[in-house]
C-alpha cells in the first residue's frame, strides 16, 4: 500500500493550482442520469472518487468520453468529460459499488425522477459517524415516493411520477438537498425546500440543472423553490474550484510559513475559514489570479472554531485546522457539530507531539513550539491531509500510511506541495 514520506521544516513558496471541487463534481456527474442528452462538465478533477463514480454511472448506462486539455496546460490537470445517459439500463445501484463511496447513494434522486424507480444499497464511505439516510427517505416520501428497506437496499418507487411538495429539512444536509433538488426538478408542480443546505456545491448543481432546463430559484439560501419540468436537456457546465483543497493548502502555508498563490481559488467560497486564518496571523490577499497566503516570522495565534453548515466553518477543514493549532502560541478549542466521530486524527497528531485533549465534541489544543516527525496512519480523507500538513511543519521525517484516502480527494498532492519547496514523496507498494 502506498505511503507518503515527508521531511518537514521547509517553508512553502510558489504557486499551487486549485483543482475542481470533488464535492461539486460528484453531484454534477450524477445529474447526467437525468437526461438522454450529453452533459459536458469542465474542470473535473482527477480523483479516485470521480473514477469510482464513473464506474457506478456506467452500471446505470452512462457513457463518457474525455477530451480535456492536455495535461498541465494552464497549470491544471482537470479534464472536460462528456456524460451521456441515452438509456438507463439498470435502476439498481449495488452494494459492491455504493459501499465504497457514500455520495453514490445520491443516484436515487435522478433514477426516481427519470425512471420512477430505484433500488440503491445503503451507503458506506468515510468512517466518520453513522451518517444515516433518514432525511433522504423522509424528503422523497414527501414527494410521493413509496420506500421500503429490504436486505440493506432502499427500494423506492413512484410509478406515477414525483409530485411537488413543501419539505422542511429537520437538519441541514448537503446530500439530501442535492437529491431532493434533482428529484423535484422533474416532479409535477412546485417543490419548496426549507432549511436547505447553502453550500456552494448546491449552487453549482442548481446552476447546472437550470442550464439543463430546470426551474430552480433560491439555491444558496435556506429556501429553494423548484418548478418541475417535463424533461431536461444537455448542457455544458464548469465545476467550481475546490474550497476544501484551497483551505487545506492555505493552512499548510499558515503552519510552515512562506508565501503561496493558490491559483484559481475563489475567496467567496470560503469566507469564514479565511477570516479564521487571518486571526491566526496568516496574511490572506485575494488577487485576480486566486488567493495569496503568506506568513513570515510571527507565531501562530490560537483561535477557537466550531464547525457549522455553510457559511460557517466547514467540518471538512476541521482536522487541518487542528493540525495548524497544534503549533499555536496558546490554547484553542475546536468543536465539531456536524459529525459525531470526526476526531480520529487526534491520536495521530499526538504521535507527532501535539497536546490535545477531548471533551465530548470539543478538542482542546495546547500549542507546542515544535512537532517531531513520526509514522502515522491516515483514517479518513480530511484527517489524512491534516497529518500531511503537520508533517510538513514537523522536524524530521513523517510517514503517512494508508494514503488511498488522500487519493479520493486531493489531486496530485505530492506534486503540488513539492512544487512549492516541500520535501514530500510517494513510496509505492
Ligand atoms: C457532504 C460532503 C462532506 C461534508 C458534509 C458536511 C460530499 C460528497 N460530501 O457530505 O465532505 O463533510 O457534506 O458538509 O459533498 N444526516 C442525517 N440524515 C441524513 C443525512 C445526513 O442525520 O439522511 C446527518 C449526517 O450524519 C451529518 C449531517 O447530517 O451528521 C450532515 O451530513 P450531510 O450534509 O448530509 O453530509 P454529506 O452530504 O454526506
Amino acid at each position: 500500500m502506498d505511503r507518503i514520506r515527508i521531511v518537514g521544516g521547509n517553508a512553502l513558496s510558489g504557486r499551487i493550482p486549485i483543482s475542481g471541487a470533488k464535492n461539486a463534481a460528484l453531484p454534477l456527474m450524477i445529474a447526467s442520469l437525468m437526461t438522454d442528452d450529453t452533459l459536458t462538465l469542465e474542470n473535473v478533477p482527477h480523483l479516485a472518487d470521480v473514477e469510482q463514480l464513473i464506474r457506478i454511472l456506467g452500471n446505470h448506462g452512462v457513457d463518457y468520453s474525455v477530451n480535456g486539455r492536455r495535461e498541465k496546460q494552464n497549470g491544471s490537470y482537470s479534464r472536460t468529460i462528456h456524460f451521456t445517459a441515452r438509456q438507463i439500463v439498470d435502476t439498481t445501484a449495488p452494494y459492491e459499488l455504493v459501499s465504497k463511496m457514500r455520495a453514490s447513494f445520491w443516484v436515487i434522486g435522478p433514477l426516481l425522477a427519470r425512471m420512477g424507480e430505484a433500488k440503491v444499497s445503503l451507503p458506506g464511505g468515510c468512517a466518520i459517524g453513522t451518517r444515516p439516510v433518514d432525511l433522504f427517505i423522509d424528503g422523497l416520501q414527501a414527494l410521493g415516493v413509496s420506500i421500503d428497506i429490504e436486505n440493506g437496499y432502499v427500494i423506492a418507487k413512484a410509478p406515477k411520477g414525483l409530485i411537488g411538495a413543501r419539505y422542511v429539512f429537520p437538519k441541514v444536509s448537503v446530500g439530501a438537498t442535492h437529491v431532493l433538488m434533482m428529484a423535484a426538478a422533474l416532479a409535477r408542480g412546485q417543490t419548496v425546500l426549507e432549511n436547505a443546505a447553502r453550500e456552494p456545491e448546491i449552487v453549482n448543481l442548481a446552476d447546472c440543472l437550470n442550464a439543463m432546463g430546470a426551474r430552480i430559484r433560491g439555491a444558496g439560501t435556506p429556501t429553494i423553490t423548484i418548478d418541475g419540468v417535463d424533461r431536461l436537456s444537455g448542457a455544458r457546465v464548469a465545476v467550481i474550484p475546490d474550497r476544501i483543497e484551497t483551505g487545506t493548502y492555505a493552512m499548510a502555508v499558515a503552519m510552515t510559513g512562506g508565501d503561496v498563490l493558490l491559483e484559481g481559488a475563489r475567496p467567496d467560497l470560503l469566507e469564514n475559514a479565511l477570516d479564521v486564518l487571518r486571526q491566526t496571523g496568516a496574511e490572506i490577499t485575494p488577487t485576480n489570479a486566486g488567493i495569496r497566503v503568506k506568513r513570515n516570522g510571527a507565531g501562530i495565534s490560537p483561535v477557537d472554531v466550531t464547525t457549522e453548515p455553510f457559511p460557517g466553518f466547514p467540518t471538512d477543514l476541521q482536522a487541518q485546522f487542528m493540525g495548524l493549532m497544534t503549533m499555536s502560541k496558546g490554547k484553542s478549542r475546536i468543536t465539531e457539530t456536524i459529525f459525531e466521530n470526526r476526531f480520529m486524527h487526534v491520536q495521530e497528531l499526538a504521535r507527532l507531539g501535539a497536546h490535545i485533549t477531548l471533551a465530548g465534541q470539543t478538542a482542546i489544543v495546547e500549542g507546542v513550539s515544535k512537532l517531531k516527525g513520526a509514522p502515522v496512519m491516515a483514517t479518513d480523507l480530511r484527517a489524512s491531509v491534516s497529518l500531511v500538513i503537520a508533517g510538513l511543519a514537523a522536524e524530521g521525517e513523517t510517514t503517512v500510511n494508508r494514503v488511498y484516502h488522500l487519493d479520493r480527494g486531493f489531486e496530485r498532492l505530492e506534486e503540488k506541495l513539492s512544487g512549492c519547496g516541500a520535501t514530500i514523496e510517494r513510496i509505492t507498494g
